[in-house]
């Protein structure tokens, strides 16, 4: 097998890709504009594209074995974010940002899709390139390609994140759970209002919502296995009108975080019987409401083991890192609740990319694309 060179005319291509998209952001589902560039050029590389549902875009690279078949998966939405700063390619949309690095993503895989349609006969197995919309919201790209079928017929997927939390130079991944659930929640908590004076006559919501807030706070601390993480944040508390009435209904509101599918529903469960049996033991009622988000991405064991040792056989062992999970999330995890998988980040971290990822100043470090369309190809070329 030969190297996989990463030409100077493929990298000029990628950066000059990124840039364009980044003047040109587009926001969560609706990245038609975007979706159009990524078909136009896929077609210009006679790639076939399949039928799924714009913004997003597929394409398909017939290998030449043709046995297995490799997802590769980029996502191409930007955030409701002004940006900040003065490069010569800034967001020329006021509002909407590429503050996430999802434009590189779509550049460093619009480069491999290019290399793989120039070197067909080095390509074994068949490659899906997923060019995904709407990461960033609920309901996600992901979870709605995943119902179109995306994945039938596909034995694995692999998935980048530029990622300014890892220093530049390291690639890593957790042969694990990577990155957390995100799930909302509300509580409403039914009393009796009436006046501020007789508080006997009454059954005070708010007062009851601070016991309920008090034992959700023992859900992570005495309930889940210590080892695990998770988290429960209550963002926002809805109840009253003024000083002297005390109000029928209370409600909070909040976030619920967690790195495995069991913790998801360890806390899910839990905070359903403590607030009901907290509201009950003060005579008032609790409706609780989940609304469920992405799930925890869990890497296969098998296929984070083959990236890693990708990353060491093509780059050298001191680029590859283990890396910690993070509590932020990523729709990657709906493709890996369906077929083995793994999700790397590609570190960036320094003077170039020095703002945490959706700070209007954010910005990806170019110089690690050379080596983010690398890993992807050769993902594909040493898969079998
Ligand atoms: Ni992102």
């Amino acid at each position: 097998m030969t190297a996989t060179i990463v030409n100077e005319q493929l990298i000029k291509q990628a950066i000059a890709d990124r840039r364009f998209l980044h003047q040109y952001p587009e926001l969560s589902g609706q990245e038609y504009e975007t979706g159009k560039f990524i078909r136009k050029r896929l077609q210009a590389l006679n790639i076939e594209i399949l039928n799924e549902q714009p913004p997003s875009v597929i394409g398909f690279i017939k290998g030449t074995a043709g046995e297995k078949t490799i997802a590769l998966r980029a996502d191409i939405d930007a955030l409701p974010i002004t940006e900040e700063g003065d490069k010569p390619y800034i967001s020329r949309f006021p509002g909407v940002a590429h503050m996430c690095g999802h434009d590189g993503h779509t550049a460093v895989l619009l480069a491999a899709a290019e290399w793989l349609a120039n070197h067909r006969s080095e390509v074994q197995p068949n490659v899906v390139l997923i060019f995904q919309s709407a990461e960033e919201i609920t309901p996600s790209g992901a979870e709605t390609l995943v119902k179109q079928g995306v994945l039938d017929g596909v034995d694995t997927i692999f998935g980048l994140h530029l990622w300014q939390g890892l220093e530049k130079g390291k690639m890593g991944l957790v042969h694990g759970p990577m990155m957390a659930s995100i799930d909302d929640f509300e509580i409403t908590i039914k009393g009796y209002g009436g006046h501020g004076s007789m508080p006997h006559e009454t059954v005070d919501p708010i007062y009851v919502a601070t016991h309920v807030i008090q034992s959700l706070q023992s859900i992570v601390s005495r309930k889940l296995n210590p080892i695990e993480a998770g988290v429960i944040s209550v963002g926002k508390i809805e109840a009253g009108t003024t000083h002297n009435i005390i109000p029928s209904t209370a409600k909070l509101i909040g976030t619920l975080r967690a790195l495995t599918p069991q913790a998801v529903q360890t806390i899910k469960q839990q905070m359903v019987q403590l607030a009901t049996g907290v509201c009950q033991a003060f005579g008032a009622k609790a409706e609780v409401e989940f609304i469920v988000g992405t799930p925890p991405l869990v890497n296969d064991l098998k296929e984070s083991q083959f990236v890693e040792s990708v990353i060491r056989r093509s780059f050298g062992d001191e680029k590859f890192t283990a890396v910690a999970p993070v509590m932020g999330g990523e729709d990657f995890s709906y493709y890996l609740q369906q077929k083995p998988g793994a999700f790397v980040f590609v570190g960036m971290g320094g003077e170039k990319s020095a703002y945490p990822h959706h700070h209007p100043r954010f910005d990806i470090d170019e110089d690690v694309l050379p080596d983010a369309i690398k890993l992807l190809i050769e993902i594909v070329r040493q898969y079998n």
